[in-house]
């Protein structure tokens, strides 16, 4: 069997020794949504180390656990932390926990992360719903032998995310007095941040958002048929915009000052998703 499916098979087993619980929407919480736990009625916790082969993040505020439980009335399975590609795991680990909770009954996938602005029109501070992405600057985390079992050789790609989310999203945002920017998210590799001249590039090829993680996340999601929505916080204008040099902490605390709006947004779109 296909070793990287036969992992995931293997951490399936693992959770799933600790508990039955099924959810129908996961939630991927970036920077800035690290306590969203509190907004769960949980039912069980699974720390990313207990959980065999699982990779296991090593950035500050990241740590890693799966939530288990109920938005509203809607089961729920949060990642609180994810890996990204630059510490250094293959590209098949740093998707593996989208694909476990899928196998765990997921159909809908929320990803959410923190961004630099990449459009001038964009400000520290502001969500942004994303409409599509640009996915060639990362590694393709379909590269190697298809998993059949998961999904198709070479997947469309057209509409990623899914028009009735986003406009679930927009609902939930108007209504609840939430500014919504919208755009499109790049991922690179990182872990240092983007030159000004890479800033300039990626403006000019569409970008208005870029960032280190959720692309990847996106296509393997759409690989194995889920529907899929994202919001970036825009922590920071990117590189170059602003006479100041970025730091993590300034994208930490940026997050954090964004992250009432931010869960608020969350909440009341899974509420409405089911
Ligand atoms: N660039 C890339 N990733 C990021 C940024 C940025 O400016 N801010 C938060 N994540």
């Amino acid at each position: 069997m296909n070793e990287v499916y036969q992992k995931l098979l293997h951490c399936r087993d693992c959770v799933r020794e600790k508990t039955d619980f099924v959810p129908k929407v996961a939630v991927v919480l970036g920077s800035g949504l690290g306590d969203y736990a509190e907004n769960i009625r949980v039912e069980c916790e699974v720390p990313y180390g207990e959980i065999e082969g699982f990779p296991v993040s090593t950035v500050p505020g990241h740590a890693g656990k799966f939530i288990f439980g109920y938005i509203d009335d809607v089961p729920v399975v949060c990642m609180k932390g994810r890996v990204h590609y630059y510490e250094g795991y293959p590209i098949t680990d740093v998707v593996l926990p989208v694909r476990l909770m899928h196998l765990l009954g997921a159909e809908i996938l929320f990803l959410t992360n923190a961004a630099g602005g990449v459009n001038t029109s964009f400000h520290a501070g502001d969500l942004m719903l994303i409409r599509d992405h640009i996915a060639l600057f990362a590694p393709n985390p379909l590269i190697g032998p298809n998993i059949d079992e998961l999904g198709t050789r070479f997947p469309d790609m057209s509409s990623v995310y899914d028009k009735e989310l986003q406009d679930i999203i927009r609902k939930a945002a108007k209504e609840n007095n939430i500014f919504l920017q919208e755009g499109v998210y790049a991922q690179l590799t990182g872990p240092s941040f983007e030159s000004p001249a890479d800033v300039r590039m990626m403006r000019v090829l569409g970008s208005d958002a870029v960032g280190m993680s959720t692309v990847v996340e996106a296509i393997a999601a759409n690989h194995m048929g889920m529907r899929i929505c994202g919001i970036s916080c825009i922590s920071n204008l990117a590189a170059g915009m602003t006479a100041n040099p970025l730091t993590h902490a300034e994208v930490q605390e940026a997050a954090d000052m964004a992250a009432p709006n931010f869960k608020k947004l969350v909440t009341e779109s899974v509420k409405k998703m089911i």
